[in-house]
């Protein structure tokens, strides 16, 4: 069983301090940074771009899981790669040809993900799944921090550790929207080993990020 990692979203930090804030979720025992960068087209809203992740590299090493919510994502993957991400993730329906996105992003040295929306299904990508390093399941409609678990993406999830058991594959399973401490555990039995959370993280608890991360690790 891979170790439980938690990849926790910038988006719920104060962006008036999210270089400090990098550095709380660090000593909070956070396992990677998980920055959601979104331009209002793909999603209904706008956060941040190659500039900003390029000036928070500085604040930590730990590996940036930037999540791509652009669209067309394929011209810009080489600015985040450049910027300093070390994990790129794409949604299928922001690029004309995903098999070449992955590869270009592999071609960069950088690990890439695939990000299914809730109603997209696994099939998409089942051809795919020896070629990425990480397979994003959203549990919300990506757009926002906040949104309510949505239980049903779990049987893609089992579907997905099915396959990659059955065929000896080593991509990462990540989890990622209305994860807390009621579906971590669900999440996680149901084969994820890479749970992203944002408001549980920064809110829960009076913002104790330690604890709440050691909570969220915990089966
Ligand atoms: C939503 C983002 C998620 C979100 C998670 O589009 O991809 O990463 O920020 O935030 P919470 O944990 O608050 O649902
Ligand atoms: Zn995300």
């Amino acid at each position: 069983m891979k170790k439980i990692q938690i990849s926790p979203s910038i988006l719920s930090a104060d962006f008036s301090q999210l270089g400090n804030e990098i550095k709380r979720l660090e000593e909070g025992g956070a396992d990677m940074i998980h920055v959601d960068v979104m331009d209002g087209h793909f999603v209904p809203n706008l956060t941040m771009g190659p500039p900003i992740i390029k000036a928070l590299r500085q604040y930590t090493k730990l590996p940036f899981d930037v999540h791509l919510m652009i669209s067309p994502v394929h011209k810009y993957i080489k600015d985040y790669a450049d910027a300093g991400a070390d994990i790129i993730t794409i949604h299928p329906e922001a690029t004309e040809d995903l098999k070449s996105s992955i590869q270009y992003i592999r071609g960069l040295n950088k690990k890439v993900g695939v990000s299914l929306n809730p109603e997209t299904k696994t099939d998409l990508i089942t051809n795919l799944l020896n070629e990425i390093d990480l397979v994003l399941i959203m549990s919300v409609n990506p757009g926002f921090g906040g949104q309510k678990f949505m239980p049903e993406v779990l049987n893609k999830i089992k579907e997905l550790k099915e396959i990659k058991d059955q065929k000896n594959l080593k991509f990462d399973i990540e989890i990622d929207g209305g994860i807390n401490f009621d579906n971590n555990k669900l999440a996680i039995e149901a084969g994820a080993n890479i749970l992203v959370s944002g408001t549980t993280v920064f809110k829960n608890n009076n913002g104790n990020i330690k604890k709440n991360i050691g909570l969220l690790k915990s089966t």
